[in-house]
């Protein structure tokens, strides 16, 4: 979700709760200047004279950059699909892709089929809404886990959020929200587990599987690592801290090599009230806890929750969304102000047992996560789960296990057991990018004396740093990121590609507040125009870093890095915008989604966009990566504003990055995984004709903005069918492998 700077609503994903002192470090950029927004034309101008032969036309041209590899050019094979913004899934010539699974599809015997108008229930046994991450877990006949098995498996489907108003007959009510309409919008969150087979060749859901299960934002969960047991984790609920209710706001995904389900919660402040006058309640040290991860209530205004939940009722259920003092107990133990301290974690859910105990892993550190990936598995080492919290100037961190690895856990009975191995102990990192092209992973526990010693925030132990590395990360000077979101292991080289999706607070010259100067990781400010009027400034349109671990351990503290590609439209000046040289048949805006299937081996990047939409709806594109410093130095020359110095990747050519599909209107392409022989790949479509805070009626169809998939055939409604966040296959009509 990514919505455009013009609509007046709250951004539940653009937070902005990083004001740390941290230098915007190793910039050169000359602050006495004074601050200015430099447009296109301008520094286009000025950059590509100043940069001599750095022209778009060298940029976007071919024939400056080497040959691909040959089997770089066996795959790519396909020709690439054209940006458009036409209401519907478009792939390749000789491509075919079809729906799957749809929100409010039934996911259990005896439900009925989905009607579409609103007046569905029973959401805990139908799909959630807005699927995001996903994960492919083979399922052999016998029905135990068989990661090979092309026919048969279980997905396992994140819900990010729901794509009000069409869930209800009438439309969105506002608060007090309606009973009955909160708790559909409680089931539509959470996780999907579903069972699917082919026939005929061809998946289908198996709608009344005994793998099939609903997570949902009220499911109970465990908390597990060094949050379990907290003080900060007491509530009503859970006395002794160590159980919550529900996962929302589920973004990216992980898949542990233990076959189990990692699910990220992303933007899950939001969902909760806090009362003006709250902060007079708590003492200094939980403001300030609270504000850094933007619960930003004040003495004359509440932080209003997303969707009003706490306001539908006095039962607990409906409370707990309100996380103020409300209670008179020190420990919190009669209200939930502790609550927010239960979400933000990375979820583990076994998907081949769905009566298994669901753990939030909090060892991997409490923020806006996105996906979790896992370092390639070598017998004796580590494992690392690397990931990418999703804010305006926000971190980059990695989670290193205690325990080795052993082959045998790939095939573990007890995968619950074994999650409880790898992932309840273990070290948390922060990354520090220097801008000679080299990095350090710093350790964020008392055992540093820089977060031991912090003045800002004094850590009380293990699960309140687990709580709050945000803080931690402030301490030490991580890096601030142009809002990371997934992350990606290349399965061979083990090198980790992270999108960075925007950043609308950076500037040039002297900044104010959150706003940053461009650095070597972070290295582009310029402005862009969207349809006819709206400029936005920043980054808005991202890039995507790569990290390579000295020596290839995954428990390294030091890492080289360069970045792989920079978002742009094709017509962007070359000096400061289209660093990469993207062509037509290549340009994108926003990476978010990032996948590599193991294959191929190719890197698939999804965009979530509100910058280049005027022109194409959100795609995704494959790429055929190459490796950290296959590129070089490049300095970015901003006039009178100085210089920076990044370190660029090898541009992309025809045969090593093209668009492999567009989706529907008012969407956004995220979520990827194939079957183990690369034949189909599944993909999510969020929110499609997401309606912006004018819409008024779901009753006239013909202001909905799309009517997807039902105008493709799919489900009741028909061509103004409200639209609907589906699951889609992507096969190739000869039948090989998706991609080539
Ligand atoms: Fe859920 Fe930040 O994308
Ligand atoms: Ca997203
Ligand atoms: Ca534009
Ligand atoms: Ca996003």
């Amino acid at each position: 979700m990514n919505k455009p700077v013009d609509l007046p609503q709250r951004d539940f994903n653009d937070e902005d709760s990083n004001t740390s002192s941290n230098p915007s470090f190793e910039s050169v950029l000359n602050a006495r200047l004074s601050r200015r927004n430099l447009l296109r034309g301008s520094v286009g101008t000025a950059a590509t004279a100043l940069l001599g032969g750095l022209s778009l036309a060298a940029c976007g041209g071919d024939d400056d950059t080497p040959a691909a590899t040959a089997p770089a050019e066996a795959l790519l094979g396909f020709n690439a699909v054209a940006k458009s913004l036409e209401d519907k899934f478009t792939v390749p010539t000789g491509y075919t892709a079809s729906v799957l699974l749809a929100v409010g599809d039934p996911l259990a015997a005896g439900v009925a089929a989905y009607k579409n108008d609103g007046t569905d229930t029973g959401y805990d046994r139908r799909s959630g809404d807005n699927h995001d991450g996903m994960e492919y877990f083979g399922l052999s006949a016998a029905g135990t886990p068989d990661p090979t098995n092309n026919d048969r498996a279980l997905l396992g489907i994140n819900h990010e959020y729901v794509n009000l108003p069409f869930l209800h007959a009438n439309g969105t009510t506002a608060n007090p929200r309606p009973a009955a309409e909160a708790d559909i919008e409680v089931d539509c969150h959470g996780v999907s587990i579903v069972e699917i087979a082919k026939t005929a060749g061809k998946f289908g859901v198996v709608q009344s599987s005994a793998f099939n299960r609903r997570i949902t934002a009220a499911t109970e969960i465990e908390l597990s690592g060094p949050v379990r047991g907290h003080a900060l984790a007491v509530t009503k609920f859970s006395t002794t801290g160590t159980r919550t209710r529900g996962t929302v706001n589920n973004c990216g995904t992980g898949k542990t090599p233990w076959g189990t389900l990692l699910t990220g919660e992303e933007n899950w402040v939001g969902y909760y009230f806090r009362a003006a006058g709250d902060p007079a309640l708590r003492g200094a040290k939980g403001n300030t806890a609270l504000v850094r991860y933007g619960s930003n209530a004040t003495a004359t205004a509440a932080a209003a929750s997303r969707y009003g939940w706490e306001t539908a009722g006095a039962a607990d259920k409906y409370a707990r969304w309100n996380t103020s003092v409300t209670g008179v107990s020190i420990d919190g133990s009669d209200d939930y102000r502790h609550e927010v301290n239960t979400q933000g974690y990375v979820t583990e859910i076994d998907p081949y047992n769905a009566s298994s105990v669901v753990k939030k892993r909090t060892a991997l550190g409490r923020m806006a996560h996105e996906s979790a990936a896992f370092s390639k598995p070598v017998v004796g080492k580590p494992l690392a789960v690397y990931m990418g919290d999703d804010a305006r100037n926000e971190y980059i961190y990695k989670f290193v296990s205690t325990q080795t690895w052993v082959a045998a856990d790939a095939s573990a009975a007890d995968r619950v057991a074994t999650g409880d191995k790898y992932l309840d102990a273990g070290k948390l990192y922060v990354a520090k990018f220097n801008a000679d092209g080299t990095g350090q992973w710093i350790e964020l526990s008392l055992t540093n004396p820089t977060v031991a010693g912090y003045a800002n925030y004094a850590f009380a132990d293990a699960g309140d740093v687990a709580m709050h590395p945000r803080i931690a990360g402030d301490a030490v000077g991580a890096t601030k990121m142009d809002r990371p979101e997934w992350c990606g292991v290349h399965p061979n080289t083990g090198e980790v590609y992270f999108t960075l999706t925007n950043n609308s607070n950076r500037r040039l010259g002297t900044v104010t507040g959150s706003q940053l100067n461009p650095d070597a990781a972070n290295p582009r400010v310029y402005t862009d125009i969207r349809g006819a009027a709206t400029a936005q400034s920043g980054n808005p349109n991202g890039h995507i870093i790569r990290v390579k671990e000295a020596a290839g351990e995954p428990g390294a503290t030091a890492f080289s890095w360069d970045i792989f590609l920079f978002g742009a439209e094709t017509g962007a000046p070359s000096g400061i915008i289209n660093l990469s040289g993207l062509s037509a048949d290549q340009d994108f805006s926003s990476p978010d989604g990032l996948v590599f299937t193991p294959s191929t081996g190719l890197c698939w990047v999804q965009t979530d966009d509100g910058a280049y939409t005027d022109v194409s709806n959100c795609m995704m594109l494959a790429a055929v990566p190459g490796t950290v410093g296959d590129g070089g130095a490049l300095t970015l020359d901003y006039g009178a504003n100085g210089t920076v110095t990044t370190r660029m990747g090898k541009k992309p050519t025809a045969a090593t990055l093209k668009r492999f599909l567009v989706g529907p209107a008012f969407q956004e392409i995220t979520g990827l995984c194939e079957s183990p022989d690369g034949k189909v790949l599944f993909v999510n479509v969020q929110h499609p004709g997401e309606e912006d805070s004018n819409f008024a009626s779901v009753a006239d169809p013909s202001k909905f903005r799309s009517h997807w998939p039902g105008n493709a055939g799919y489900g009741a409604g028909g061509a103004t069918a409200r639209p609907r966040a589906a699951t889609v296959m992507v096969v190739k009509d000869n039948g090989g492998r998706v991609g080539s």
